[in-house]
């Protein structure tokens, strides 16, 4: 459970607020690169930490963040006009360039020499892996580039898609690293073969995951505190006694990395930021890649199967699930009743509408949590401490670059091994230190 006064804490996300002033330390996922495709092209509104804002990429392909309303009169400048190395409003000619300076103001006479005076919040960005970054922080305090593993790996090796969930960031977190939840929710799969009345097919009994994933229901969940949040075990015993163990990753504020695929030639690392749009929305982030030699599949790029694959899971100009609240997720009761545990299609459409169940913005005041909560309580304690710490002037975890060669992986575990011990090498990348 967790008291009113930390529940506010931890949702409220605007500025000026102390999670907003957190989350504004660091890189913030913002656009894909592809929605701002075109030098001179339309204008994209977004909205980051309850913020409206308009990105446009230039003439010289740089891309430019700034603040919604003009500063003139309040017009949007998503009607704006992208021309000339910046964004002209439409209502009476302001044009401003990318660092929110108005260099042009053709309704006021020359000689007033108003546009000098005039500037519109504007942030900085940074474009990599497919996606435009911001930092809407004090400009003195901006952290290292957001160099994950996978904004590193070619275009062929990665897929990044972008999803609305319609509820607060934190519950959206939380269901990310609540590992133990996969054996129920995403339990079964929408052929005859899963049938769970006759406790037959779960998650595949060909995988190794599926095969401990259908085996035990209750993992045990350790967390080890690191630098940049923590890194964590799911543990899951096979029916030999070895230890099935996924390890993830959580890098602070949203983003997690969990192992998917130890495949020789396509080892594989999936993962979500959870970035909020504001208190009562958020966007989802999901991305895999491989750091093998093997690009991935189209299918595989595309997401196909997570629930998160644009035109048959998201709608590709605004982001919005397909399968959502006000249509029921187009759950199907029968094939609950015979196939699947939820009778809803998609993993993370799953976690979706559990997720957006539990309300905007979780009531946390009554929980009873268990002690597969682990990582969720140590999110918890680990962003209120940085909480502190900012107030305290010091910089939060995770903004410099000991996360860049972070790797989730999974792995069978001899009986009596510690995972940690055993895993610790391939989590973080030490090869070299050997
Ligand atoms: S409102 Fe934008 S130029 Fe007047
Ligand atoms: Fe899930």
């Amino acid at each position: 459970m967790l008291s009113a006064e930390h529940n506010e804490l931890l949702t409220r996300v605007g500025a000026g607020t102390p999670m907003g002033a957190l989350m504004r330390r660091y890189w913030i996922p913002a656009l894909l690169g592809w929605e701002v495709a075109e030098p001179d092209g339309p204008p994209v509104e977004l909205r980051v930490l309850g913020e409206d804002l308009v990105a446009f990429r230039q003439t010289d392909g740089r891309v430019g963040i700034v603040a919604a309303r003009c500063p003139h009169r309040g017009a949007s400048l998503f009607w704006g006009r992208n021309e000339a190395c910046g964004l002209r409003c439409v209502y009476h000619g302001w044009k401003f360039d990318l660092t929110g300076q108005c260099v042009e103001m053709p309704s006021e006479p020359d000689a007033t020499n108003f546009q000098a005076k005039v500037r519109t919040p504007a942030y900085p960005t940074y474009e990599v892996g497919g996606v435009v970054w911001t930092y809407m922080g004090p400009p003195t305090r901006q952290p290292a580039p957001p160099l994950f593993e996978w904004t590193q790996a070619p275009e062929s090796h990665r897929g990044v898609t972008k999803v609305w969930q319609e509820c607060n960031w934190l519950q959206a977190l939380e269901g990310g690293i609540d590992t133990v939840h996969t054996n129920f929710l995403h339990f079964g799969k929408p052929a005859p073969a899963a049938r769970m009345d006759t406790g037959a097919v779960a998650f595949g009994a060909e995988t190794v995951r599926g095969r401990a994933v259908n085996f035990s229901k209750a993992a045990l969940v350790e967390v080890v505190p690191t630098a940049y949040g923590f890194t964590y075990g799911g543990i899951r015993r096979l029916p030999d006694a070895a230890q099935f163990v996924r390890g993830y990753h959580w890098i602070m504020p949203w983003t997690q990395l969990r192992g998917y695929s130890l495949d020789v030639e396509k080892p594989e690392v999936d993962g979500h930021m959870w970035v909020p749009i504001d208190d009562q929305n958020t966007m989802v982030w999901n991305f895999r890649y491989t750091y093998g030699t093997a690009p991935l599949t189209d299918d595989e790029r595309a997401l196909v199967g997570t629930g998160n694959q644009f035109g048959v899971d998201i709608d590709r100009e605004t982001f919005r699930a397909l399968r959502h609240k006000r249509n029921r997720y187009l759950i199907d009761r029968q094939v609950q009743k015979t196939q699947t545990y939820t009778g809803i299609v998609g993993v993370n459409t799953q976690d979706r509408a559990i997720q957006e169940s539990m309300g905007a913005i979780a009531d946390r005041r009554t929980e009873r949590l268990g002690s597969t909560d682990r990582a969720i309580i140590s999110a918890r304690q680990q962003l209120l401490a940085a909480l502190t710490q900012l107030e305290e002037g010091a910089d939060p975890p995770g903004v410099t670059p000991e996360y860049y060669r972070l790797r989730a992986l999974e792995q069978v575990v001899p009986p009596e091994v510690p995972w940690f011990a055993a895993m610790r090498t391939r989590l973080f990348q030490l090869e070299d230190e050997i």
